[in-house]
């Protein structure tokens, strides 16, 4: 595991755009698990602007969706596929994606969404956020290391922070996830941690106890590199 403090949000994301940008030089076709949030959208960002002074080539790149809210409409405002196209897919100019299909039921959903990543080989980067309970996508606490790509239902936690993005839009209460053996399998893994709110969790997923409890303390078996700012990164003995 690599552990990099940046002093910023920005610099952060700064320094997040700069690997991102190496692995795909390293491998233009390059297939990427990409997590909405707060956390990634300043990298994304950065991202957008190298894209946009011809400095970053993104069109080969393939796109894996991470999580999606189940039981919405494709154009309510609530859909994560709806945010990772806003802020990835449509500025970075990415036409290759692996999504869970709105039209199919959850489970074929989730059963056509590993093949697809199957016959494209795996992940070959995740880029993760933190969740306040130590979930990735929406793996939830307890999820063991060899669950699948699924349908669960969300967490009171889960519940509370993500209704930060909605205003005063309910959040929806299911959702389906690309499950923890594909993120376990991931060659890569960039965890972007940012903000007070963070510290503890983060320090419990790198320091603590590996459990299902915290899904994110599996991270340590992979190929993981953590980019903290420093606010999140207090908490680390
Ligand atoms: P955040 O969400 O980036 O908005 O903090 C992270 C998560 O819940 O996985």
């Amino acid at each position: 595991m690599k552990l990099e403090v940046l002093l910023s949000p920005e610099l952060l994301a700064a320094r997040a755009a700069d690997f991102f940008t190496a692995e795909l030089e390293r491998k233009p076709k390059l297939t990427v698990l990409v997590a909405t949030g707060n956390t990634p959208m300043l990298t994304y960002a950065e991202l957008e602007r190298r894209v946009q002074r011809q400095e970053l080539d993104c069109s080969s790149l393939t796109a894996v969706q991470l999580d999606e809210y189940l039981g919405l409409p494709e154009s309510d405002p609530r859909s994560l596929y709806g945010w990772m196209n806003r802020s990835f897919l449509e500025p970075l100019g990415i036409s290759k994606v692996i999504r869970f299909d709105p039209n199919l039921e959850p489970d074929p959903a989730c059963t056509q969404f590993e093949a697809e990543v199957a016959r494209a080989g795996g992940i070959d980067l995740a880029v993760l956020g933190l969740g306040p309970n130590g979930h990735l996508g929406f793996n939830e606490p307890p999820s063991n290391p060899q669950s699948v790509t699924r349908a669960l239902e969300l967490t009171p936690e889960s519940l509370s922070s993500n209704a930060a993005y909605w205003g005063e839009l309910p959040v929806p209460t299911h959702a389906l996830t690309a499950g923890m053996n594909l993120i376990l399998a991931a060659r890569r893994v960039l965890l972007l941690v940012s903000g007070a709110h963070k510290r503890d969790v983060l320090s419990r997923a790198l320091e603590g106890p590996q459990t299902p409890s915290l899904p994110a303390s599996y991270l340590r078996d992979t190929d993981l590199t953590v980019l903290a700012d420093i606010e999140a990164a207090r908490g680390l003995k």
